[in-house]
């Protein structure tokens, strides 16, 4: 399997304080990656990172077989890569179909590949079809993720990178979400999912890392961590 995404030795500081103190990790093409860890681990600013939203201090991320720091945060769009961020980062005074709309940006496939594309989304989750347009900030919680998710599609990205998308949702609009996420990576997107819910993150990918301290402190199969008393105990409260 080919790797899209190889990171070697990253370092990331905000100021004085190291975040990130060298981590290691790859992505192959079409899988699902998991990264787990407990507040402050060091999740988000990994993701950020890889966005291109922090500088690294140290080390090297290789994406589609081009060395990151020189590509700037939205060529990385361009080139593939999509953040949904914690907190979902909609634009709550567009409505669902122009959130949609700034999702494709980047797009040069025309008004009708976007549209059609748009259709496809409206497929996957009814619910943004009935409140196409409908501002964004007034939809639910669930939707405003579903929306989110949408919109990152919406570039056509080869990496999908989700932050947190459970946080603050009910189980069963997580259910449903989670259910998307696996169609979405079976059409050919690759996925790197951070989760504070480790359980529902490890029974949804491959693999996994666990992030401890702006480290790598466990990786494997998703299975073998599902049943590693460590894991269980510090991650799983079991
Ligand atoms: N803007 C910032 N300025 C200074 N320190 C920060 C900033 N953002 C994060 N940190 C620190 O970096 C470390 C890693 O934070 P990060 O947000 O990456 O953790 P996380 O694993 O995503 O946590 P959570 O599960 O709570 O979202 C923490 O110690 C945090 O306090
Ligand atoms: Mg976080």
């Amino acid at each position: 399997m080919k790797n899209i995404l190889q990171v070697r030795d990253l370092k990331v500081s905000y100021g004085a304080i190291q975040a990130i103190k060298g981590l290691d990790f790859h992505v192959g093409e079409g899988e699902m990656v998991a990264l787990i860890g407990a507040n402050g681990a060091g999740k988000t600013t990994t993701l950020k990172t890889l966005a291109g939203l922090l500088t690294p201090t140290a080390g090297q991320i290789t994406f589609d077989g081009k060395v990151h720091s020189k590509i700037k945060s939205y060529d990385l769009i361009r080139e593939g890569l999509a953040l949904v961020p914690e907190g979902r980062g909609i634009f709550p005074k567009l409505t669902v179909h122009e959130n949609l709309e700034m999702g494709a940006f980047s797009r040069t496939d025309g008004n009708a590949a976007i549209e059609a594309d748009i259709e496809r989304m409206f497929g996957v989750f009814p619910r943004l079809k009935e409140r196409a347009f409908q501002l964004a900030g007034t939809m639910s919680g669930g939707e405003q993720q579903m929306l989110a998710i949408s919109r990152a599609l919406m570039g056509k990205p080869k990496l999908l990178l989700l932050d947190e998308p459970s946080m603050g949702l009910a189980p069963i609009i997580v259910q449903k979400i989670f259910e998307t996420i696996r169609e979405v990576v079976k059409s050919g997107v690759t996925l790197l999912l951070v989760e504070q819910n480790a359980k529902l993150a490890l029974q949804t990918c491959q693999r996994a890392y666990v992030i401890d301290g702006g480290r790598i402190a466990l990786e494997g199969k998703a299975d073998d961590l599902l049943h590693n008393e460590q894991v269980q105990k510090a991650y799983l409260g079991e």
